[in-house]
């Protein structure tokens, strides 16, 4: 069978296309067959550094993959072979609070095997069922980006219909939070450093938006937009650049879902802006087999479709780590397996 292989580490990581010997199931194990995956920001990242330690390539990428049930092990009894399933991000966490034993085992990183492989194996607890509807390629999203956005919004902050979320760029977790924003009837303020991805944007159902490259200052806009009292929620994808000014963008009592580095990891913060305000302050790795299922629900409930931007070949896997890295994308990149 074929396998994606993350060859070298590096800024665009090496990836390659390596024979494997095809997997067989063990007691309480699910052999896939994978037929599309989608990148994650995360993905690119540990394409780059790996784990931060020496000798992390090669390892086998992705966590996020749709695909076919190929065989099963002794004892599976919650699939059959031809079930259409997603992988989960957590193998081990499958509902509650999440703990080091729930975080344990985690896909497509050094020392964890990923998705990214014609057929890879699952405990049968660490898959489950895509919206019907969906296609392949779009079920293939709902992973990490898509549990995370749903995460953030519904369950950081208890909000009500009316309520006010920020939304930083239009990357992969944003657009989701978009759109669950809106299944959840919030008021939705998206940035982006482009007008025309900000146009499709609303075209998306964006209530408000502002360009953070033209309106640096764009926690000063989003507390207008709200008449001065600031935001209830803010998705927080950038980290560094951004952090500060989400807590000038969040209203007193409001919560950050602290989720993404896109813009660094280190960044200096006044503390009295997190206690003075009584801001809730949330670190957020993606969610459990439970809140993938909630998800789905409302997913169903409301014929919501991921945003694919674009599709690439299985060969073309490099090309995608590349779409990735040039950031000109808007919602998810996928890339198929068949
Ligand atoms: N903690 C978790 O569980 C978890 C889960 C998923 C993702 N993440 C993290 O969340 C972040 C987003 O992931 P993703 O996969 O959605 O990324 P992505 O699809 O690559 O998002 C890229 C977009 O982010 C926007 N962006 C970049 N720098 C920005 C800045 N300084 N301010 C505002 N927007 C900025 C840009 O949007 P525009 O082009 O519109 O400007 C860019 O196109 C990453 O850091 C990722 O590692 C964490």
């Amino acid at each position: 069978m074929w396998a994606w292989s993350i060859k070298e580490l590096g800024d665009p990581p090496r990836v390659a296309i390596v024979e494997r010997e095809r997997p067989a199931p063990k007691p309480g194990d699910v052999v896939v067959r994978l037929t599309a995956a989608s990148l994650n920001y995360r993905d690119l990242e540990l394409g780059r550094r790996g784990a931060g330690r020496p000798l992390d390539a090669p390892f086998t990428p992705l966590s996020d993959g749709c695909g076919v049930v190929e065989a099963v092990g002794d004892g599976v009894t919650t699939w059959k072979i031809g079930d259409r399933v997603c992988s989960t991000f957590f193998p081990n966490w499958t509902a509650g609070d999440v703990d080091h034993l729930s975080r344990g085992i985690v896909l497509g990183m050094p020392g964890f095997e990923g998705i990214g492989q014609e057929f890879f194996v699952l405990p049968e607890r660490a898959l489950i069922a895509p919206p019907a509807f969906l296609t392949d390629e779009e079920a293939a999203t709902l992973t990490c980006a898509g549990v995370t956005a749903w995460r953030a919004v519904n369950e950081v902050a208890r909000l009500r219909p009316g309520a006010t979320v920020l939304l930083q760029g239009t990357g992969g977790v944003s657009i989701f939070a978009l759109q669950f924003a809106k299944a959840a009837g919030l008021r939705t303020i998206i940035t982006s450093s482009s007008d025309e991805k900000l146009a499709k944007a609303r075209a998306i159902g964006a209530d408000e938006t502002i360009n953070y490259r033209s309106t640096p200052k764009w926690a000063t806009e989003a507390r207008k937009l709200t008449d001065g009292r600031g935001v209830d929620l803010v998705v927080e994808v950038g980290g560094a650049d951004t952090l500060q000014q989400s807590l000038r963008a969040v209203r007193v009592g409001g919560a950050i879902a602290v989720i993404g580095i896109l813009s660094g990891r280190q960044q200096e913060i006044d503390v009295t802006s997190i206690f003075s305000a009584n801001v809730t302050i949330s670190g957020i790795s993606v969610g459990s087999h439970a809140m993938f299922a909630a998800m789905n629900r409302a997913i169903e409930t409301h014929r919501i479709r991921p945003l694919v931007s674009a599709t690439f070949a299985r060969t073309d896997i490099s090309d995608a780590y590349a779409a990735m890295a040039a950031a000109g994308h808007m919602g998810k990149l996928v890339i198929t397996a068949r």
